[in-house]
């Protein structure tokens, strides 16, 4: 499988075990055209910018091999919500994958059928299952006895029979970043395997639940093959043990995780969706009549989002050249809270022979608030624009607004 990196980038990684920043590239000339670069200094910073052209592209890869594999995908919103990138990714019939009352509210105003929304979270309060079971949405990715417990109870006052499909913690090792490792038994999602008796005996009292399915998901940025063939193999085992207690399902939902190329976003712009999907297709026993079903956030929406920025000042110090920029882990976070690397690029800078190493750091009051640090950049000065690539997925969802900063603004390619 290539998950968008070539094979030695895909070596690197996975021994780094993190998306760490070191051994980064040296950085390349932009391919962002000189006409968008004009129209980039007419806005406003910081900003994202969405290139639909890419978006679309994606989609209709992820389109094809769904198709060809017969895999239901449900986007998960957690990677970007912003509504104009919603109505463009449920255009190709996708599903949603939520973990909140508000992403499950926003897929449907946006169009998404609520028999694909599928709702997973450990912690879904009662409001939120609630409004979910109003809504009829596909089903509950139950993540706890409790959880079960509560939505038979609350399903039971509306009368209503809730879908379910249990979160098993799979205890599989996904190689990533310590954050984004979510299959893990010390991490806190989903039911570990020795409690499965213990759910039966608790599903089999609940008369307004319907148990159809089982679901996973072992972390995100996940650019090795291994992970995913062991998944595989532990869902084959899981089957038998269900299936010699009388349980026949009828969905295996692989969750998320597909990572994408952030050191060669343009070489790797769309992913391996393929090769991905063929892995499950090769190593997974799927019985007659089950639907597979994925959750990617990530591979379909990092690689078009784009962070616009301005260089604010310009800082030379004895151990390190600072780059003030006018964005900040407020717009993007992922490099203050994983040590993420992102492609950074100086758009405008006109010595473009003249390479100097920077700390490319944001305004906020956090020494953490760096996009990266020793980055290669041609000679930069006030008001040059600089571009933070692969920003498409938990960035714009991500943002927050400490030191009381504004939400940066989104704009489409088709927009300016
Ligand atoms: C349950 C679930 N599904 C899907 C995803 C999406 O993952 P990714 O963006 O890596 O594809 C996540 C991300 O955390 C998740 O928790």
């Amino acid at each position: 499988m290539k998950t968008g990196r070539d094979k030695k980038d895909n070596a690197r990684s996975v021994a780094r075990g993190s998306e760490s920043a070191k051994d980064a590239p040296r950085r390349k000339p932009s391919m962002f055209p000189r006409a968008l670069i004009d129209k980039f200094k007419k806005i406003p910073t910081p900003f994202y910018y969405y290139d639909t052209a890419l978006l679309r592209k994606t989609l209709e890869a992820m389109r094809t091999a769904s198709k060809k594999y017969d895999t239901e995908v449900h986007y998960a919103l957690k990677a970007n919500a912003n509504v104009k990138i919603l109505k463009i990714i449920r255009g190709y019939g996708f599903g949603a994958d939520c973990v909140s009352g508000n992403e499950v509210r926003r897929a449907i105003e946006c169009g998404f059928l609520p028999s694909l929304v599928v709702f997973a979270g450990v912690g879904k309060s009662d409001e939120e299952i609630t409004h979910a079971l109003k809504k009829n949405i596909g089903c509950f990715n139950c993540e706890s006895t409790g959880e079960i417990k509560v939505i038979n109870a609350l399903a039971n006052k509306l009368n209503k029979k809730a879908t379910i499909s249990i979160r098993i913690n799979p205890n599989v090792n996904a190689h990533t970043h310590q954050y984004i490792t979510t299959g893990l038994e010390e991490n806190k999602f989903g039911i570990n395997v020795w409690e499965l008796p213990d759910v039966l005996h608790v599903i089999a009292q609940c008369r307004n639940i319907n148990l159809t399915g089982l679901h996973f998901h072992i972390g995100s940025q996940v650019t090795d093959i291994a992970p995913f063939k062991s998944l595989c193999l532990k869902v084959n085992e899981l089957q038998q043990w269900f299936e010699s207690r009388h349980i026949y399902l009828t969905s295996i939902n692989i969750g998320g995780g597909l990572g994408i190329d952030y050191y060669n976003p343009d070489k790797n712009a769309v992913p391996d969706f393929d090769g991905y999907l063929g892995v499950f297709m090769r190593f997974l026993n799927l019985r007659r009549g089950q639907t597979l079903h994925c959750e990617p956030g990530r591979a379909l929406i990092a690689q078009c989002g784009t962070l616009v920025s301005r260089v604010l000042f310009v800082k030379n110090g004895r151990q390190a050249n600072f780059i003030i920029l006018d964005a900040g882990m407020t717009e993007l976070i992922r490099p203050a809270l994983y040590q993420s690397y992102h492609k950074i690029e100086n758009l405008t800078g006109t010595k473009r022979n003249s390479i100097v190493s920077y700390d490319v750091t944001g305004p906020i009051c956090e020494s953490s608030d760096c996009f990266g640090k020793a980055i290669d950049l041609p000679v930069t000065e006030r008001g040059d624009i600089l571009i933070i690539r692969s920003a498409g997925a938990y960035g714009e969802s991500m943002a927050l607004d400490y030191n009381l900063r504004d939400r940066a603004k989104s704009f489409m390619s088709t927009e300016i």
